[in-house]
């Protein structure tokens, strides 16, 4: 979601449209925004992209010189009129806009409605303005600070009280979010492009920040021990294009940068450590219905379809349940064996692709629970599907999807965490080691892309390739085959993904002096069975870079070059293998001139079957 917020001498309205506007890429299927004139804050939002909050605006009178605006990326709650932000408490005072998840808001919710407030959206965001409400204090900084104090999660918060006009509120927890300082004027943003035609003097808040803006001034304090905070004031110099990229030369880039925080987004809420248990507040699918089911099928397209296999050794691994994965344009045609007791998985990043949607309509008239993981929570996939998980990884622009797949990763371990527990196909102890492990996993990709550096230099080396081969056994297959896609799709080097195993009685006749195989090997189990498949490559004249978490003498002799990865559950490698892969593919398309995020021929959200 994108967050932008106003205070100074100018009328509000039009600078918090265009500045959503410029925050649209993260997120557009609502908009609003509150304007205070001093007497009255007033309210606008609206399904639908910033035209359509546009139109509503000038046929409301929203005069006033402060305000906030948001434009949402559907998490709890479908987009719709009344889950829109800014969000309001019942007496009309208080306003807030909110970019983030609360984990508590169940709890919290039913303490309100308990003191017979009123709700009127599904968002976790509105115990928000509710609870400020019923805090407040007579000052609305101390009244924020206490409800921080009660709420848990990622958030972004721009808030405004009709009894303090002349004040914004801007709060900054494991969500991005900037201070613009103006001339008279000051600003609040997700993220520089939402400000950068008015001042490009700004604050980046830290998590913990507070900052209090009026007119004249931005005051910054520590929002648990409201110690005023230094922050330098940094002068921007990118141009608005490198701004929406958040200074990354292509979305790709910055998209695989973000995925520490797709994935910590994507498990936020669902696990308790301190319990060891998994939790999903808001599937619908019971426990009861759960324990019937004795068959999974996991459908999708590209690299959905890729997360997927990976999906199947996660929950047959963990819930012994058999799992089948097919493409969403093979499924429907192969008669599938789907009974009342198969769940049927869809995955589709954009929820609109044409083939995944009539996999699950052919599913569910099959009398399958159809289940979807998706990342636009409004969409036709999500809406139809009989229940949701949601992947937390915010708008993705470049076609080669990297923090959608590693969140849908998630997804899947977190769901058959789940279905573990709940069946009780898992060792108690080793679930909660598992749990402790996931919870890592997100700062374990940060140190993997410490070593983007290596694999630039790894990837110029090849950009001239005619083929680059990627071998792997088990999870590590279906890492490979990602793998291959993302460089096939951006740099158009032929590749191709082999179970390492498999290579001998085929593949292997196209190996050649100098060839390129990128060999994964995160399973202990198998570095003895993958230095065999190595050595064959080898002894065909191929050059190896080898993938891998673990110290192992020998492999670490057969190959020719390493890429190390930190050390995990061999479950979960998948999440830290696949980054290198990713990075290789775009710096290869880089080296290579390439459209990196257009690439030819492909689209985004394929919309035809
Ligand atoms: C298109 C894209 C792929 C994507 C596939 C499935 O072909 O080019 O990158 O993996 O669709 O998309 P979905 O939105 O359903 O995940």
């Amino acid at each position: 979601c994108g967050i932008m917020g106003y205070i100074g001498f100018r009328e509000a309205q039009t600078i918090l449209t265009n500045g959503l506007r410029k925050l649209e890429y993260r997120g557009y299927d609502s908009a609003g925004i509150a304007v205070s004139n001093g007497d009255k804050i007033t309210v606008c939002k609206a399904k639908g992209r910033i035209d359509v909050l546009e139109q509503q605006v000038s046929e409301v009178s929203l005069a006033g010189s402060a305000g906030i605006g948001h434009t949402r990326w559907a998490t709890h709650g479908r987009p719709s009129d009344e889950n829109s932000h800014p969000h309001v408490d019942e007496t009309g005072k208080f306003s807030i806009v909110h970019n983030g998840i609360i984990e508590n808001y169940l709890d919290i919710k039913q303490e309100l409605i308990d003191k017979g407030v009123t709700f009127t959206s599904e968002t976790d965001t509105e115990v928000i303005v509710h609870l400020l409400a019923d805090l407040y204090d007579g000052d609305i900084v101390s009244t924020v600070r206490k409800v921080v104090g009660k709420i848990r999660g990622a958030f972004a918060l721009g808030v405004m009280c009709e009894h303090e006009p002349d004040k914004l509120i801007a709060v900054r927890y494991a969500s991005p979010l900037i201070i613009g300082v103006g001339q008279g004027e000051n600003f609040i943003g997700s993220d520089i492009p939402a400000i950068l035609e008015h001042t490009r003097d700004v604050y980046i808040l830290d998590d913990g920040d507070l900052a209090i803006l009026t007119k004249e001034s931005v005051t910054v304090v520590d929002i648990h021990t409201n110690e005023p905070q230094a922050r330098e004031l940094v002068r921007v110099e990118w141009n608005k294009e490198q701004a929406e990229k958040e200074g990354f030369q292509h979305y790709m880039l910055k998209e695989i940068y973000e995925q520490p925080r797709a994935l910590k987004s994507t498990m936020a809420g669902h696990l308790d450590e301190a319990a060891g248990k998994v939790t999903f507040p808001g599937l619908r699918l019971t426990a009861e219905e759960l324990k019937e089911i004795d068959k999974i099928f996991i459908v999708a397209c590209g690299t959905a379809y890729y997360a997927g296999l990976v999906g199947r050794y996660a929950i047959e691994r963990l819930t012994q349940i058999p799992v089948d994965v097919d493409v969403a344009s093979e499924f429907r045609y192969q008669r599938p064996l789907v009974t009342a007791k198969t769940l049927t998985i869809v995955v589709s990043q954009s929820g609109e692709t044409a083939d995944t949607l009539a996999a699950l309509r052919e599913a569910k008239r099959l009398g399958s629970k159809v289940l979807a993981i998706t990342n636009v929570v409004g969409s036709t996939i999500a809406r139809e599907a009989d229940d949701v998980i949601a992947t937390i990884a915010g708008p993705e622009i470049a076609v080669a999807s990297t923090k959608a797949y590693t969140a849908q990763l998630m997804a899947f371990y977190l769901f058959g965490l789940y279905l573990a527990q709940e069946k009780q196909t898992i060792d108690p102890q080793e679930h909660a080691t598992l749990i402790a492990a996931l919870k890592n996993v997100p700062e374990q990709v940060e140190k993997v892309l410490e070593n983007a550096d290596d694999l630039r230099t790894f990837a110029e080396g090849i950009k001239d390739e005619k083929s680059v081969f990627f071998i792997g056994r088990g999870i590590d297959f279906a890492v490979s085959l990602e793998g291959s896609l993302k460089l096939k799709e951006i740099s158009y080097i032929h590749s191709e993904a082999y179970a390492a195993g498999e290579l001998k009685h085929g593949t292997l006749a196209l190996i050649e002096e100098g060839t390129q195989v990128i060999a994964l090997s995160t399973q202990a189990e198998l570095h003895e069975k993958m230095i065999s498949n190595i050595t064959e490559v080898k002894a065909r004249g191929a050059k190896v870079l080898g993938i891998t978490p673990d110290s192992h003498i020998e492999l670490h002799r057969t190959v020719d070059e390493l890429c190390f990865i930190p050390t995990t559950a061999p479950l979960f490698t998948p999440i830290l293998s696949v980054v290198p892969l990713q990075l290789i593919a775009y710096y290869t398309s880089l080296a290579l001139g390439n459209d990196v995020d257009r690439p030819r021929n492909l689209a985004k959200s394929v919309t035809v079957e």
